[in-house]
């Protein structure tokens, strides 16, 4: 058959019109058949009204795309070209249960880094592994590409686990380009980073305008208030000694390690304050926005979608999945495993880097060793998404324990153990393979 058959897992995500505007965007690179737009039971009025609105989008950019949507999974995924998973186990609630618990002890709560992403890798283990059985079984050349967070902890699942075709993908790389272009006033296509670390724990260690090394001004712009951060971070400045020592552009979410106690309380007065942890913001601006893609007269992605902390999230998938399709061999900074691309890191464990992407999928530029600076950090995060994975898929508690005092941002075992106890017991119906 002709064009291409997606299918977004997630589908009933306020995202959605995100991912839609970039395959309108891409038409003439991007031949897409049909768009399956799967969710679950709980998701299905979201499904319908993003669905709909999915739809309007495509007609308007007069395109013979087919939108469906549905809750028949594996009917979706059944000869399937691309997967991509952008879903969230237990909604925004679950989101909310990982931002309060650690707070109870004084840790950070946060939704992908710290012990909250944590337990958001704990719920999304078992269900990312079904599907990915799903692909094997109904799909085996399909591409899985995953939004799905902790996308670095999910990306390294996926490819120690399982056998199928995986890139994992995150919107940060995309946005720290992007973010400076705006910086210099110019086209973000002038701008070239070379990344090193992990998902949502990396630098840029590089930076250059057309082939020229501008790391040292990118650094000196970002260490006063207008520094490049995201949405959903707040936005404290950088210790401006440390920043220039460094001299590598971190990912907004260094802000976590760096300045990990501000960062707490920052949070304690957002919930002392009334205001909520994250979660509950976003639980308002997605209200809103369902409201607003109830419109029937809307065609549009709704420019209130930029209030989330997704930019570019579109702009870095489509963009991906044409370079595989048309065979680019173009650079995409994607999670895949290192293979020799930091040389001072095992081999075998997935990373954020920049890679070269064709019809074959990601192939690892060599960045070189990582500077002292970062390497413990690196390491120490990379044992605990060892640990989490494993934890994640036997359900053992005693991994478990050893996973979250793993953890950069825990302080001791004692206060891992609380924290894991309270997660297990407020995410019982999320955690089958604790059950068993
Ligand atoms: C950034 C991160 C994503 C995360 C999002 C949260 O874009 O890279 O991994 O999901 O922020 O944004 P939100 O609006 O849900 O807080």
């Amino acid at each position: 058959m002709e064009g291409l058959k997606i299918v977004v897992i997630g589908g009933g995500s306020s995202y959605t019109p995100e991912l839609i505007d970039g395959f309108i965007k891409r038409k003439e690179e991007l031949p897409v058949r049909e768009i399956y737009l799967v969710d679950i039971l709980e998701g299905e009025r979201k499904l319908n009204i993003v669905g709909n609105l999915a739809m309007r989008m495509i007609e308007k950019a007069n395109l013979s795309t087919k939108v469906i949507l549905t809750l028949d999974r594996k009917q979706a995924i059944k000869d399937a070209d691309f997967v991509i998973t952008q879903f969230r186990v237990g909604g925004l609630f679950a989101r909310a249960r990982d931002e309060n618990i650690p707070l109870r002890y004084n840790v950070l709560g946060q939704e992908t880094t710290g012990a909250g992403g944590f337990a958001k890798a704990l719920r999304t283990i078992p269900v990312i592994m079904d599907i990915c059985k799903d692909i094997e079984e109904l799909s085996p050349k399909a591409w899985l590409i995953n939004f799905t967070n902790p996308a670095g902890l999910i990306a390294e699942t996926i490819l120690r686990y399982t056998n199928i075709k995986a890139i994992g993908l995150c919107n940060v790389p995309i946005n720290m380009k992007n973010t400076t272009a705006k910086m210099f006033g110019v086209e973000p296509e002038r701008i070239k980073m070379d990344f090193i670390g992990l998902n949502h724990l990396s630098w840029a260690k590089k930076i250059y305008l057309d082939g020229e090394d501008i790391t040292k001004e990118v650094i000196e712009k970002n260490l006063d208030d207008e520094s490049l951060n995201m949405n959903n971070i707040h936005n404290l400045n950088w210790d401006k000694d440390y920043l220039r020592g460094l001299n590598m552009l971190p990912s907004p979410y260094l802000r976590y390690y760096y300045m990990m106690d501000e960062m707490v309380e920052k949070q304690k007065q957002d919930v002392e304050g009334g205001k909520g942890t994250r979660a509950k913001q976003v639980m308002k601006i997605e209200d809103e926005l369902f409201e607003i893609y109830s419109d029937q007269n809307l065609d549009i992605k709704p420019p209130q979608l930029e209030k989330r902390g997704g930019a570019y999230y579109s702009e870095a998938a489509v963009s991906l999945i044409s370079a595989i399709y048309n065979d680019k061999k173009e650079v995409h900074t994607v999670n895949i495993k290192n293979n020799g691309s930091i040389l001072n890191l095992d081999k075998d464990v997935v990373i954020e880097c920049n890679a070269m992407v064709d019809k074959t999928g990601a192939t690892p530029m060599v960045i070189g060793n990582m500077p002292p600076i970062i390497s413990g950090l690196v390491n120490h995060a990379k044992a605990y998404e060892l640990l989490t994975t494993e934890a994640g898929i036997t359900g053992d508690y005693v991994k478990a324990l050893e996973a979250l005092s793993a953890n950069p941002l825990i302080p001791s075992v004692t206060i891992a153990k609380k924290i894991l106890d309270d997660i297990l017991r407020e995410n019982k119906k999320y955690l089958p393979q604790f059950s068993r």
